[in-house]
């Protein structure tokens, strides 16, 4: 009698599995835009020194991807700053439903403590983790996930704006841009993942016809994730006045390329740099005339404020 009910017991359970097996498969197959096996799955470090695998990071998750280096002078700081503000629009999702993935470009000089020490920089929130690894290992994943490629003899140079948002479950996966207003991009994230919006979403028959300058939409763009202008100081010092603090000449060389004058040793810049913890004002490949279109808008705005500013770095 035990014998004939553990074969049954046996036999059910059988069926069981194939048939979740089954199900597994068919939900696979159906919707995997990227085989099985296609994303490596090398062993990474955080920048809390854990080692984990790729596959174990992002498992039945949502996950944002980008790249970046620690000593990136490009557009990498605006790309952490906009992800900065995309994990305050996402709020407690991220940890818990989503997680950001910034992968170095440059793991043999980014350190787990090169990497903490970033993080801290930043502010950077919980679920958000900084990830080194062997090179070619993670360049292989960086390549695989559409991140650029990062080549032998300039690893650095290669890489892109590129946010890759994914999903593990459904294998689904999109790409969008880690510069973009993260506005947008918040929007995008929860319509591709299909999460419910908490507030009511805004009507279009709301929407004022856009009445901005070329100034403001790239100060908006390229600075606003970084500086306000009388609001105080982000990442960067409030920028009211600031003409008013520093010469024009200065100002428009410093927007231009800080990196280049930081490493012609410019006083200022480097005190700058001091004063603020190390984040560093990127060199976004301006045009001249785009540069001065931001200066004007800055001074234009700051006169609106009116008087002088009791803020704002010295
Ligand atoms: C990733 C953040 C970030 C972005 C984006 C950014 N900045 Fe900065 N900026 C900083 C930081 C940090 C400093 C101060 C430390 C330093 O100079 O590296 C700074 C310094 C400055 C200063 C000097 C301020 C002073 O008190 O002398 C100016 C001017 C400035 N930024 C303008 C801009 C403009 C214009 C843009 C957009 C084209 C921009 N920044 C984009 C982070 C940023």
């Amino acid at each position: 009698m035990s014998g004939r009910w553990r074969l049954w017991l046996a036999s059910v359970l059988g069926m069981v599995v194939v048939a979740a097996g089954l199900l597994a498969f068919e939900g696979r197959t159906a919707t995997r835009p990227w085989e099985d096996g296609y994303l490596p799955n090398p062993l990474l470090t955080t920048q809390h020194g854990e080692r984990i695998r790729f596959h174990d990071l992002i498992r039945g998750r949502a996950v944002a991807v980008n790249t970046f280096f620690t000593v990136c002078t490009d557009v990498c700081p605006l790309g952490t700053a906009k992800l900065l503000e995309l994990q305050r629009q996402l709020g407690e999702r991220v940890g818990r439903d989503i997680v950001f993935l910034s992968i170095s470009v440059d793991p043999a000089h980014d350190t787990p403590a090169a990497m903490h020490a970033y993080a801290a920089q930043y502010g950077a929130g919980p679920g958000w983790y900084f990830l080194t690894g062997q090179e070619a290992e993670v360049a292989q994943l960086v390549r695989r996930l559409g991140l650029g490629s990062i080549g032998p003899t300039s690893p650095r140079d290669a890489h892109t704006s590129t946010l890759r948002v994914g999903h593990e479950l459904s294998g689904q996966w999109m790409k969008t841009s880690s510069t973009d207003n993260p506005l947008y991009v918040a929007e995008t994230v929860r319509t591709f993942l299909g999460w419910p919006r908490t507030d009511a979403a805004p009507d279009y028959r709301q929407a004022r016809a856009l009445q901005i300058t070329s100034g403001e939409y790239l100060f908006r763009n390229g600075c606003a994730a970084c500086h306000s202008i009388g609001e105080g100081d982000r990442l960067g010092p409030d920028l009211r006045d600031v003409g008013q603090r520093r010469d024009r000449a200065w100002l428009e060389r410093f927007v231009s390329a800080p990196d280049a004058m930081l490493d012609a040793g410019d006083p200022v810049a480097q005190a700058l740099l001091a004063r603020y913890k190390g984040v560093r004002m990127p060199n976004l490949g301006l045009a001249p005339d785009e540069v001065r279109e931001i200066l004007g808008y800055i001074e234009a705005r700051s006169a609106r404020l009116g008087g002088r500013a009791h803020a704002g770095g010295h």
